[in-house]
């Protein structure tokens, strides 16, 4: 069996990996030239996916990348794992999605099947893929070509995450489109669960992520309730997961960061705009987690304060840029926002980092592309006014980063069990 597999990131990747350790022949289809090149030598650009695991299928299973769609004619299955961001005015852009229909339409076979994998709206496979490639095509979905959707699970940096053990939700146009979508996936994965159609797998995707947005916006709030009791949340988080039935520890942050839970949420706000609904607890959720920044920058305010320093003119140290531990992914990382709030208050700052030694040019916050990572050792980080743990990477050592450092705002617990004298620390 050939199939394309368009989108190589997070997602797409380690996708395109699974299939062809399950023997299937991978074309592995992206716009970014550089990624092409890197796969087809054998080379990843993902931290936690190792240059060997990729060279062994490109050496030994045959997937090779490419960015001619016209690969899509050779194939009797496409998969579409493309960026579903946020425009501008935080409303759903599905315009990779739609390009890539457009740009796989011409070469689509009777036959073929496609799989939308992107998290978005329900209604977007069966809608408004289905426009572009029925237009661009000449030919019917359900009729001539299968469509189905299957969101992604990956959990990018979590061992216990494999791709063949993740069961895969899968629902198809028709019946006849779900049965050629199980085909395909029961290739490469353990357990596939089929629901009755494209939307509901959508919805399901999007159920799953306002799930960890709300838990998030609830332990964040009571983080600062029980902050100012004096009572320590994450205390109080591992105390209550003992609880062996009824409970799922949700930690709290400096806000929310990711290619997913600060914005799939808003895929679904937007769409049940159109049906007269109302989603007033994600967006309680969203406004929660949005607010955490400026929290947090009010306790760097009050720990700065306290030794007689203000904001502005200090020199602060944000120590993790990725938005969640031991990923090299700082897309909407809520990092950022914070530099942005502090070096508008004055602030002069820079990051620590391991996993991202030079900012990439962002999709958003452009203005910090070019910046490095400052080094690792005593005599750089003991210039700061204040450390500001934004990420908690595992490699980092953190009893040296609270010798080194005079004052240090913690919004992960990373020093947890680090004994420091009065005033060194604060939660936040
Ligand atoms: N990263 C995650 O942990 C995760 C988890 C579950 C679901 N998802 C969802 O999966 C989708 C992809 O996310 P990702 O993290 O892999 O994104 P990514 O940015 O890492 O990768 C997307 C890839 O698509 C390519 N691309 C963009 N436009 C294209 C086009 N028109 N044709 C071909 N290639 C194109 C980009 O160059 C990039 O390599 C998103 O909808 C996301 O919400 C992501």
């Amino acid at each position: 069996m050939k199939i394309c597999i368009v989108g190589l990131g997070y997602v797409g990747l380690p996708l395109a990996i699974q299939f062809a350790r399950a023997d299937v022949t991978v074309f592995g289809l992206d716009v970014d030239q550089a990624k092409v090149d890197l796969i087809n030598d054998g080379r990843s650009y993902i931290k936690h996916i190792a240059d060997e695991t990729l060279a062994r299928v490109v050496g030994q299973n045959g997937f090779t990348a490419s960015t001619d769609f016209g690969r899509v004619k050779e194939c009797e299955a496409v998969i579409i794992c493309v960026p579903t961001p946020l425009s501008k005015n935080r409303e759903p852009d599905i315009s990779y999605v739609l390009d890539t229909g457009r740009s796989i339409a011409p070469h689509l076979a009777k036959g073929t099947l496609v799989v939308l994998e992107s998290t978005t709206y329900p209604g977007t496979t069966d809608e408004d893929l289905r426009a572009v490639l029925e237009n661009g095509s000449g030919l019917k979905a359900g009729a001539d070509f299968h469509l189905a959707f299957s969101p992604e699970r990956e959990d990018p940096a979590n061992e216990q995450s494999k791709v063949k053990l993740i069961p895969k939700v899968v629902g198809g146009y028709t019946p006849d489109c779900l049965e050629r979508a199980m085909a395909l996936y029961g290739k490469a994965i353990d357990t596939l669960v089929p629901v009755s159609s494209c939307r509901v797998a959508e919805a399901t995707k999007l159920l799953e992520n306002i799930f960890r947005s709300v838990n998030i916006a609830l332990v964040n709030e009571l983080k600062l309730v029980y902050g100012a009791m004096g009572i320590d949340i994450w205390e109080v988080i591992e105390a209550a997961k003992t609880k062996p039935f009824g409970f799922m520890p949700f930690y709290p942050g400096p806000g929310l960061g990711g290619h997913c839970i600060p914005i799939d949420p808003f895929y679904l706000t937007w769409k049940a705009r159109e049906y007269g609904k109302n989603t007033r607890f994600i967006e309680l959720a969203g406004e929660i987690n949005t607010a955490m920044p400026e929290h947090v920058v009010a306790r760097v305010a009050e720990a700065l304060n306290n030794s007689g320093k203000a904001v502005k003119g200090s020199r602060i140290l944000i120590a993790g840029l990725a938005y969640k531990p031991n990923v090299d992914d700082e897309r909407e990382s809520p990092s950022y926002v914070l530099m942005e709030l502090l070096s508008r208050r004055g602030a002069e700052v820079d990051y620590y980092d391991p996993y991202v030694p030079v900012i990439k040019p962002p999709r958003e916050h452009s203005q910090w592309a070019g910046k490095r990572s400052v080094e690792w050792n005593r005599e750089t980080i003991a210039r700061f006014d204040l450390v500001l743990i934004a990420t908690n990477h595992a490699s980092v050592n953190y009893k040296e980063l609270a010798a080194w450092s005079s004052c240090i705002v913690d919004t992960r617990n990373a020093l947890s069990g680090i004994q420091l004298p009065a005033g060194k620390l604060w939660k936040a």
